[in-house]
C-alpha cells in the first residue's frame, strides 16, 4: 500500500513543520508494511510555538460568546456525523481496532462534540440570596486559558474530543499532543474544527513522543491546564510537573475492573458481557473488563462457557469484516503482554486458553496475540493486581457477595465495576459497596456514555471527572459577583 502522506502540525491556523525538521512514521499495527503517515517529531521549540499561538488567541476566544462557540462546534458534529465511515477507516488503520469499534469511537467524539455544543447555551452558574438586603450575588464560569491536552492511542478520536470539546465551549484554547501510535484520528479531527470555522490559534496540534513533546507542555508555564489521560507512572510525573506553576491537573490513569457474576446471573448475558469487556479493544481500554470474579456453585460452568466463546473470536486485521478483536497497538504493549502471562504462568494461575504471539500468513505483519484466559487465580497474584492493557482476563472463583466486594476492591485502581445478578438487594449493595467511578448492572464494565461523568477513584485518578457538566468544573473557573445596591457599607460578617 503506497498511501503514506506527510503531515504537519497545526499551529496558529498554519500546517508546519517541526523546528528540527524530524518526523517519524505512524505505521499499521496489523501490517507493518502498510505506513499510514509521516509526522512531525516536535519538540519543547514546537511545544513553544504552539504554546504562544494558544495564548495569542485566548483574548478574542474568551470574548466570543458561547453561543457562537456552540454554533462551530455543531458544524463540527454534524461534519464529524457526515465523514464517519471515512474517519473510522483512517482510525483502524492507525490504531487496529475493528471498524465496528472505530465507528463507535467516532461517534463518542461526534456524541461529545454536540453536548457540549448544546452547553454553549446553558454553561449554567447560580444567583442567590445575600445576608444583606439589597445585595445581589452569583456565580459565574470563566475560562482558564491555555490548556495541555496530552491523549492515548487506544480511543484517538473520542478522548481528544472528551477533553477538547468541555476546553472550547468554556473559552480556553488549546494545544493537543496525541499520542505518536495514533496522530492522524487528532488531525483528522481538527482538520473538521478548521473546517467548521474555529478560528487560528483555537486549537494547535502537534505530533511527536511523550517525553520530547508531551513532557515540555505539562511544564509549560504559559499552560495552566493539563488533562492528561495514560499510564499512571507518566500521570504522576505530570503530576509533579504541574504541581510547580500550580496548574489545573486532570488525570485518568490505570484500571483493574472487576465483573462480579453471582449465582442467580443470567450466564449468557455474563458471558457476552466478559467477552465483550475483556476482549473488545484487544483488553487496551482503561475500563476493560481484565478480572471476572464468579460464585463457585456457577464456576465451573461459567469458565467452561466462557472459554468456548474466547475459542470461537475471530482476531484479524480490523479493516476485515468478521474480524472482532484486532492487534496489539505496538511491539511494547506485545512485550508488556508476554511478560504478564509469564508472570501468571509462574505466579500458579491455570492458563486456559492463549497465551501465545498468533503466527501464519494473515498475522505475520501484525502484533496479534491470542485472547488469552487465566483460571483459578487468586485475589493478590500480580495479573490480578497490575493492569496490563491486553488481552488477558482472569477468572477468580467467589463464596459470596460480600466476599466477590473485597475482592472486587482489593486492588489499587477504582475506575469501573459491575455486577451480574437478577438480585436488586445484592445489585444495589454492590452499586454502594463499590469503590469505583463507574458501576453497571448486568453490563461489562466498559461503555461509559458521554453525558455521565467518566473517571475512577484510589489510583485511577485524581479526583476530576471528563465528560458530562463534570467536564466543566474542570475546564472553568468560578467567580464569585456580590453586587451591592444599598449604597451603604455593609460588612459581611459583622453588620448581619
Ligand atoms: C478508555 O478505556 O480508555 O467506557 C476509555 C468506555 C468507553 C471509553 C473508554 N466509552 O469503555
Amino acid at each position: 500500500m503506497n498511501r503514506n502522506k506527510n503531515y504537519k502540525n497545526f499551529i496558529g491556523g498554519q500546517w508546519v513543520e517541526s523546528v528540527g525538521r524530524t518526523t517519524f512514521q505512524n505505521i499499521n499495527p496489523a501490517d507493518s508494511n502498510d505506513r499510514v503517515g509521516t509526522f512531525q517529531r516536535s519538540n519543547a521549540d514546537d511545544v513553544a510555538t504552539a504554546v504562544a499561538a494558544a495564548r495569542a488567541a485566548f483574548p478574542a476566544w474568551k470574548r466570543t460568546p458561547p453561543p457562537k462557540r456552540a454554533a462551530i462546534l455543531f458544524r463540527a458534529g454534524h461534519l464529524l456525523t457526515e465523514r464517519k465511515e471515512a474517519l473510522a477507516h483512517d482510525m483502524t488503520r492507525e490504531m487496529g481496532k475493528p471498524l465496528e469499534e472505530t465507528r463507535g469511537d467516532v461517534q463518542e467524539a461526534i456524541d461529545m462534540t454536540l453536548y457540549m455544543a448544546g452547553e454553549g447555551r446553558r454553561l449554567f452558574g447560580q444567583t442567590t440570596t445575600s445576608e444583606f438586603p439589597d445585595k445581589f450575588c452569583m456565580s459565574l464560569r470563566s475560562p482558564i486559558g491555555v490548556c495541555g491536552l496530552i491523549t492515548p492511542w487506544n480511543f484517538p478520536m473520542a478522548i481528544p474530543a472528551w477533553k477538547m470539546m468541555p476546553a472550547l465551549i468554556c473559552g480556553n484554547t488549546v494545544v493537543l499532543k496525541p499520542a505518536e501510535d495514533t496522530p492522524l484520528s487528532a488531525f483528522n479531527l481538527v482538520n473538521v474544527l478548521t473546517e467548521a470555522g474555529l478560528p487560528p490559534g483555537v486549537v494547535n496540534c502537534l505530533s511527536g513522543f511523550g517525553p520530547e513533546a508531551g513532557a515540555p507542555l505539562a511544564r509549560h508555564p504559559d499552560v495552566p491546564v493539563i488533562s492528561f489521560t495514560g499510564s499512571t507512572e507518566v500521570g504522576r510525573e505530570v503530576a509533579h510537573g504541574g504541581a510547580d506553576h500550580s496548574k489545573h491537573v486532570c488525570l485518568e490513569m490505570g484500571g483493574k475492573n472487576v465483573i462480579i457474576v453471582l449465582e442467580d446471573a443470567n450466564l449468557d448475558l455474563a458471558i457476552d458481557g466478559a467477552v465483550w469487556g475483556g476482549f473488545g479493544t484487544t483488553g487496551q481500554r482503561c475500563t476493560a473488563s481484565s478480572r471476572v470474579v464468579i460464585h463457585k456453585d456457577i464456576y465451573s460452568e461459567f469458565e467452561q462457557r466462557f472459554l468456548e466463546r474466547t475459542l470461537a473470536l475471530k482476531v484479524g486485521n480490523g479493516i476485515n469484516p468478521g474480524s472482532q478483536v484486532g492487534p496489539l497497538i505496538n511491539e511494547a504493549q506485545l512485550r508488556t503482554v508476554e511478560r504478564y502471562v509469564e508472570i501468571g504462568v509462574k505466579e500458579g494461575a491455570r492458563l486456559l486458553c492463549g497465551g501465545q504471539r498468533l503466527a501464519g500468513a494473515e498475522y505475520d505483519r501484525g502484533w496479534f496475540y491470542s485472547p488469552t484466559i487465566f483460571s483459578r487465580c487468586t485475589p493478590g497474584m500480580r495479573i490480578c493486581q497490575e493492569e496490563i492493557f491486553g488481552p488477558v482476563v482472569t477468572l477468580i472463583p467467589c463464596s459470596n457477595l460480600e466476599h466477590a466486594i473485597e475482592i472486587g476492591n482489593g486492588v489499587l485502581y477504582g475506575l469501573s465495576s459491575s455486577i451480574y445478578t437478577r438480585n436488586i438487594n445484592h445489585a444495589f449493595q454492590a452499586m454502594q459497596e463499590m469503590q469505583t467511578g463507574i458501576f453497571y448492572v448486568n453490563a461489562p464494565t466498559i461503555g461509559a456514555e458521554t453525558h455521565l461523568p467518566f473517571g475512577g477513584t484510589k489510583q485511577t485518578g485524581n479526583g476530576h471527572r471528563e465528560a458530562a457538566t463534570a467536564a466543566l468544573d474542570f475546564y472553568s473557573e468560578w467567580k464569585s459577583i456580590y453586587i451591592d445596591y444599598s449604597d451603604k457599607l455593609q460588612r459581611a460578617q459583622i453588620d448581619t
